[in-house]
């Protein structure tokens, strides 16, 4: 067979095999929790973007919240927003970096709900300097927040997660751990340890009736991305910096929240976010990294998104 031939029918069994899993993967019942209504769920970063758009979902569907983020203020405007009884949402105003106050989260949901049907670890800090201009205190609280926190939540919160049949975990990630930039090489080692724990929790929970989810958000227009901007304005930063380019979209945050939803409906392995454009890069670091560094050159040039995004806390 010529190099030709042997090239058309590569091309042409991958596209068969590809057609066939998606279909067997849309025909594919549902294996997780479908009815949120009464569900005990616990959100992390609640007072803020992706969290709050979760929050502001799940109360939608009826289900009890255990809403955990620092500021306290914030958390008691969006339970009002809310509307729900009073008994079904409960606030633990906290530091996650504090093993001490994530026993509190675990003994308050414990007292008040008895057991946790949910739990989402998505708090999350982002740096966006050259390594050098970081203090130790920030890289520790950077690994802290994104990486330590969800390990120990999740090991207090386990023996809640075993009492109903079925529970599920989700840790919200991002691409940038998949595909690991300059000037967010904490973050990226933090969400890519993250990533590393979520496999290892699937495989050690499998059979148990909890599920365990990565969700990896590409661009979402939330404070951490955009601060106060509007979404055309951010869309223009990232046009501006580069980014504006075919296979790579810009979420809000209720997208993101749906798709968080989406995965414990369907026991979900991974959901990558934000466009063709990350499966890519994700792929081209795994097997053409030279290629990838080069790429990467022109992306984060000076003056480039890092020095946009905003919201660094
Ligand atoms: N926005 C994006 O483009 C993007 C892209 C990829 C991945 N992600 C990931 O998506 C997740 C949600 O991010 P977001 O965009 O919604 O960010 P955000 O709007 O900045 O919200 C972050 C949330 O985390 C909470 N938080 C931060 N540090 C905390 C701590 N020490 N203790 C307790 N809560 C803490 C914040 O609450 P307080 O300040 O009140 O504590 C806030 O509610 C994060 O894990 C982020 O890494 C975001």
């Amino acid at each position: 067979m010529d190099l030709f031939a042997w090239l058309l029918w590569t091309i042409i069994i991958v596209l068969v095999v590809s057609v066939i899993l998606f279909v067997v993967n849309k025909l594919r019942p549902p294996k997780g929790m479908q009815d949120f209504s009464g569900k005990v769920v616990l959100i992390t970063g609640a007072s803020s973007g992706v969290g709050m758009a979760l929050a502001r979902k799940f109360a939608g569907m009826g289900s009890k919240l255990v809403l955990v983020a620092r500021r306290g203020e914030v958390l008691e405007t969006l339970k009002a927003e809310l509307n729900r009884p009073d008994g079904d949402v409960l606030l633990v105003p906290t530091d996650i970096g504090d093993p001490t106050g994530l026993e509190t989260v675990v003994k308050q949901a414990e007292s008040k709900f008895g057991h946790l049907d949910v739990l989402i670890n998505n708090a999350g800090i982002v740096d966006t300097e050259p390594l050098d201009n970081l203090t130790a205190e920030r890289v520790l609280a950077i690994i802290t927040t994104n990486l330590v926190a969800p390990i120990n939540l999740t090991r207090l919160a386990l023996p809640l997660l075993r009492k109903p049949k079925q529970a599920a975990i989700v840790n919200v990630s991002s691409t940038v751990g998949l595909t690991l930039v300059p000037r967010q090489a904490t973050y990226g080692a933090s969400k890519a340890g993250l990533n590393g724990f979520t496999d290892a929790m699937r495989r050690e929970l499998h059979g148990t009736g909890i599920s365990v989810s990565m969700v990896s958000p590409g661009l979402v227009n939330t404070p951490m991305l955009a601060g106060e901007k509007n979404r055309e304005e951010v869309l223009q930063m990232l046009k501006d910096t580069g980014l504006g380019f075919p296979g790579v979209r810009l979420d809000e945050a209720h997208e993101v929240a749906d798709q968080i939803i989406k995965a414990i409906k369907y026991q979900k392995r991974e959901i990558i976010l934000g466009g063709w454009m990350f499966g890519l890069l994700s792929l081209m670091g795994r097997h053409t990294p030279t290629a990838l560094d080069a790429m990467y050159m022109q992306m984060f040039k000076a003056d480039g998104l890092q020095d946009n995004v905003v919201g660094k806390e």
